[in-house]
């Protein structure tokens, strides 16, 4: 078995356990300083301080003195989708409004057409780019939704495309059939025919080929109410997918409640959510997924994460990828707007990008914290601790990314006497 000891770790930062952390217990790290971490084929064997074990046979990796985190997790992308959107920002510059544009046929629906215009092959290269990109900001497993295909054929389209790049990329996914999305062009006058499609015809045939783990919902005013999303998710639910929905982004129709009442894994984005959700979500020990890059690019209010917190809610946080709302995949980005808009700690904000987000996707067995056993996911970063990685806007700081214990070189020394710009 291939061994990898990576040592001369300046600090290595991480939450510690197997299941999402809330409360106080968000905020509590273990920080290691010159500590190092042995790789035993694709998992963490042991990780330590001071000086490292002999490790005979072993390849080394000379850390340089960096901050390493667990790989970064983003419980919460639309990876999957062609073209791009960008004609919007000129309707969003003369303020119509997100809802309408959909309304009007266009946002989600537009993406619809492109598509469903794509071979599957063609999905997959396109995502691959945006793999590609995510992989070099360091992060290593990453939730991919469908919700643009729309008919069953479609959407299967597009979790095959989430299976294959899986299969064959270093970055692993988590797939999410999300049929609920929009109600479809061709449905338009058949509101109840395509609920009776998505539960009679699209969520069997999913499950059926495995092609999905979760079943979400777009819980919001003008797509689905809080009943017709109860009945899809609790059909999901029936067939073995469990529930995540995307609840109180614009309106509070009652998705953060739905959340608790149907044991959703998670609930997502909660701009608006009240404190009657914010409870429900608590006693049932959902995940609050958080998307404060949205708010941001929707000049929305951002989530109220410190109520979920003091109410003893585990919160993650993802960047929403998509060519809509949020078209940035730069969790880097995610984790900044965590401190500043949230007002979260550095530590609270590492936990919601690494065990509280494998959490939010069913992964908190395996990834998301440094400690044996795990899968070898790591960033050594450009910095000297996780108030650097927080404090810095804008710049990529990845220095390596080791994914299930093979190394990934993106950073390093940019040319003579710029070694170690964080050390200065
Ligand atoms: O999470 N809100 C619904 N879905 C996405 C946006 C999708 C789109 O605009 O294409 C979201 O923000
Ligand atoms: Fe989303």
């Amino acid at each position: 078995m291939d061994r990898l000891l990576i040592h001369n770790i300046g600090q290595l930062v991480t939450p510690l356990g197997r299941s999402a952390r809330r409360g106080q217990e968000q905020g509590k790290l273990q920080k290691l300083q010159h500590a190092w971490v042995l790789l035993e084929g694709e998992c963490i064997a042991q990780v330590g301080e001071g000086d490292p074990p002999p490790a005979p046979g072993a390849a080394r990796l000379d850390a340089g003195g960096r901050l390493a985190t667990p790989g970064l997790v983003d419980a919460h992308t639309h990876l999957i989708f062609g073209g791009w959107r960008q004609n919007e920002l000129a309707l969003k510059l003369h303020g119509v409004p997100y809802l309408d544009i959909l309304a009007q046929g266009g946002g989600i629906l537009s993406t619809v057409q492109a598509t469903r215009a794509a071979s599957q092959q063609q999905l997959e290269e396109k995502a691959a780019r945006a793999l590609d990109e995510m992989f070099s900001f360091g992060t290593t497993t990453c939730e991919a939704k469908s919700g643009y295909g729309l008919s069953t054929q479609e959407e299967c389209k597009q979790l095959r495309a989430i299976r294959a790049l899986d299969e064959r990329y270093p970055v692993d996914l988590v797939s999410t059939f999300l049929g609920a999305h929009a109600l479809p062009q061709e449905y338009r006058d058949r509101r109840g025919e395509y609920l009776r499609l998505l539960c009679e015809e699209m969520i069997p045939a999913v499950a059926a080929e495995g092609l999905a783990e979760f079943c979400d919902v777009f819980c919001e005013t003008g797509v689905f109410t809080a009943e017709e999303s109860r009945e899809i998710l609790l059909c999901g639910r029936r067939h073995g997918l469990r529930p995540k929905i995307h609840a109180d982004e614009i309106d509070p129709i009652g998705g953060s409640q739905l959340a608790g009442e149907v044991g959703a894994i998670s609930a997502e984005h909660l701009i608006v959510c009240p404190p009657q959700g914010i409870s429900s979500m608590a006693r049932a020990g959902t995940v609050a997924c958080l998307l404060p890059a949205t708010s941001f690019y929707l000049g929305a209010s951002f989530a109220p994460a410190r109520q979920m917190i003091d109410a003893g809610v585990p919160v993650a946080m993802a960047t929403d990828f998509n060519p809509g709302s949020c078209p940035c995949l730069n969790l880097q980005l995610v984790m900044n707007l965590g401190c500043l808009k949230y007002r979260l700690t550095p530590e609270e904000v590492l936990t919601a990008v690494t065990l509280n987000g494998a959490a939010a996707i069913g992964r908190a067995q395996t990834v998301g914290s440094l400690e044996p056993g795990k899968l070898g996911d790591l960033v050594l970063w450009e910095a000297a601790d996780l108030e650097y990685l927080c404090y810095r806007l804008g710049s990529n700081l990845v220095h390596t990314v080791i994914k299930r214990g093979r190394p990934h070189m993106y950073g390093g020394p940019k040319g003579p006497g710029r070694e170690n710009v964080w050390q200065n």
